[in-house]
This record gives C-alpha cells, sequence and structure tokens, in this order.
C-alpha cells in the first residue's frame, strides 16, 4: 500500500512530466581504479570535463505504481541499459521511496559516435540522473542548492566516474567526499584552456569491462601500495592545476596513464587494453613534443584510445602533428576533436 498520495503528487508536479538535461563526458587525469559498497571509490580522482562529447536525456514520467522503465537511445530500445535502469531506479528509490510512484521512459542520445570506443557510461548516467533530480526538485524532495551534488551522488550510484560530469572544468571525487564529485576551484587560466584530441585506435567491446576491472583491483597484490599512491596523486594533480606548471603536469599525467594499465597488467589475472598502435602513438608524440616543445601529453582510459591533452593556444599545431604523423595509426582514421567545457545544460523539450 502506498504511503504517498496521487493526487498530491500530481498537484506537486504541476503539470510537468518531462524533463531534459545535457551532460558531458570527462577525461580522469588521475584515475579511479577500484571500489568497495556501493560505488564508493578506493583513491580519490580528479578530472576534466569535456565539452563536445555529451548525452542528452529526455525523461518523461507517469503516476503508476506498477513500475515500468524504458530506454530509448538513439530512437531504439536498448534492453541492456534499460535492466541496469531498473536496479538503480531500485536503489535509488531506496533513499527517495516516491520514485517508486512512477513509471519512467527515458530518450537519449549522444553527441559523439556509438562505435568510437568512448565510454558513455559516464555521460548517459549524468544526464539520467539530472532529470531524476529534477524530478524530485519538483516534488520537494530535495531543495534547489542541494541539486547537482544530489545529481552527482544518484549518478555515482549508476556509474562511479559519473559523478565528475556534473560540473565544469575540473573535479575531483574522492578528494572532499566520496559520496560525490566536487568541482576544483581555483584552477590557473592556462589550465583553464585545454584541449583534448579523442585519437581512436580501437572500437571494438573491450576484453575486460571497468566493473570487472574494479573487482580484479580489490584483489590486486600492489592495492594498498595503490591506493595510497593515488591519493597523493590527486593532490599533487590538483596543486598542479591550480599553480599553472604544466611541466610537472605531463610527467604526472602520462606516469598515472601508464599505472592504470601497469595495474592492469601486473595482476595475477592480468589483461591488456592497449594496442600496437596505442604505443606508436605514444612514441610518434615523446618525439614530436621534444622539436616542437608544444605543451602536450597524453593519457589514457580504460581502453586503446589515446586522448591527447594540450593548451589551446597550440591547438592549430596538435591538428597539424595528428593529420600529418598519427592518422595511419587510427581506426578509419578517426578522432574526436574536444576540449574543457561547462558541465551540464538544462535541455530543451521538443
Ligand atoms: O565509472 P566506471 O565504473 O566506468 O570506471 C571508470 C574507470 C576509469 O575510466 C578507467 C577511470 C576514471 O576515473 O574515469
Amino acid at each position: 500500500m502506498s504511503t504517498f498520495n496521487k493526487e498530491d503528487i500530481l498537484t506537486k508536479l504541476g503539470g510537468q512530466s518531462r524533463f531534459c538535461w545535457q551532460a558531458p563526458s570527462n577525461i580522469a587525469f588521475v584515475k579511479y581504479w577500484g571500489k568497495v559498497d556501493f560505488q564508493l571509490p578506493t583513491n580519490a580522482s580528479v578530472s576534466m570535463t569535456l565539452k563536445n562529447c555529451h548525452t542528452t536525456c529526455e525523461l518523461s514520467v507517469s503516476v503508476n505504481s506498477k513500475q515500468d522503465v524504458t530506454l530509448l537511445f538513439e530512437g531504439q530500445k536498448d534492453t541492456k541499459f534499460e535492466a541496469k535502469l531498473v536496479k538503480h531506479i531500485e536503489r535509488v528509490s531506496s533513499d527517495y521511496p516516491i520514485l517508486k510512484e512512477f513509471s519512467y521512459r527515458f530518450m537519449t542520445s549522444n553527441t559523439f559516435p556509438h562505435s568510437a570506443g568512448i565510454a558513455s557510461s559516464a555521460s548517459s548516467m549524468a544526464a539520467i540522473n539530472l532529470c531524476m533530480t529534477e524530478l524530485l526538485l519538483k516534488l520537494g524532495q530535495i531543495s534547489e542548492d542541494q541539486f547537482f551534488t544530489v545529481a552527482s551522488r544518484l549518478a555515482r550510484m549508476g556509474s562511479g566516474s559519473a559523478s565528475r560530469s556534473l560540473f565544469g572544468q575540473y573535479v575531483d571525487w574522492g578528494k572532499t567526499t566520496k559520496e560525490y564529485g566536487t568541482q576544483v576551484k581555483d584552477i590557473h587560466p592556462d589550465f583553464q584552456k585545454v584541449g583534448d584530441a579523442v585519437l581512436i585506435v580501437d572500437s571494438s567491446e573491450k576484453e575486460v569491462s571497468s566493473s570487472q576491472g574494479h573487482k580484479l583491483m580489490m584483489e590486486h597484490p600492489y592495492k594498498d601500495f595503490r591506493f595510497q599512491q593515488a591519493d597523493a596523486k590527486c593532490n599533487e594533480m590538483i596543486s598542479i592545476l591550480q599553480s599553472g606548471d604544466w611541466d610537472k603536469f605531463i610527467p604526472l599525467l602520462e606516469s598515472e596513464a601508464l599505472e592504470l594499465h601497469g595495474l592492469m597488467m601486473s595482476g595475477r589475472e592480468w589483461f591488456v587494453l592497449m594496442k600496437p598502435n596505442t604505443l606508436m602513438i605514444i612514441d610518434k608524440l615523446k618525439k614530436w613534443r621534444k622539436e616542437s616543445g608544444v605543451r602536450i601529453g597524453f593519457t589514457l582510459d580504460a581502453g586503446p584510445n589515446v586522448h591527447l591533452i594540450y593548451h589551446m593556444d597550440d591547438k592549430q599545431k596538435v591538428h597539424e602533428f595528428i593529420a600529418k604523423d598519427l592518422l595511419g595509426y587510427l581506426e578509419n582514421q578517426r578522432w574526436i576533436d574536444d576540449e574543457i567545457g561547462n558541465g551540464p545544460l538544462r535541455g530543451e523539450i521538443k
């Protein structure tokens, strides 16, 4: 028997049944790798929010205690993600039982190609949970000033790295609190103009998913050292972003990316997510950086694609370098031109 009154809910909604948000992807500079309990990270991480790679989600709700969840991704039913969302809403409803009174229809789309090998879970979980959070706000369950922290916490429950997609520029998760992401303040002007060229080396499905990777990390022989080291690296990265020191930034960024992959390769149940072309690109980059003196470094996510992180003043040179030296290592010569972004936006309901 429901404790909520349908008429009361409808009055609170004031005729609104649709919500729309756009949320960006993010790239971690210090990585989250290992989790406990309910998606709580075992170390602090910090990421840069992207601008062009984002997900738009439109949510339609109806008051209906016989709960139904539908997910359409680019107009097509996605049953795998739908099953994930059913579980997610069930978990979130234990904090906000009023959510059990609804049926949900989510319609999402991405600006980046589906098969680009770019993790879409961060931007999609962020966009979906922004819509859910706006519903909670309408229902008087949270206050306006809690909006983005609640959205970040809910997104975290769906996919850890999504907690960092709720704010612009740089976001820590696990340093300020493990519950949700927090925007890093006082960023140096030199780190407010940063490009990310996402080089697509291979877009096929990963051999080992991030959830399996997080699990394996919890049995890793180096786990205690890694968690301590990552917390220290996160503090160091944040002070670099605040002091504007690119000379310190590049070695930290790159050694962290290789440490993530080193961990994958050094567990008893090891796996390799880099491809030969990942290493070819890294090698080419190292040489070109030396010759050109351009402020540029690489990072990797849990996959073979390479993110080139550079100061926007050098955008032209970097684009020329990619065109001249790197296209041959990319799948269908594909890469995505992205940069630092300002976080989510409320979307227009069509
Ligand atoms: O959010 P998940 O569970 O997909 O994990 C993401 C982990 C990394 O992308 C490898 C690192 C990170 O911090 O984003």
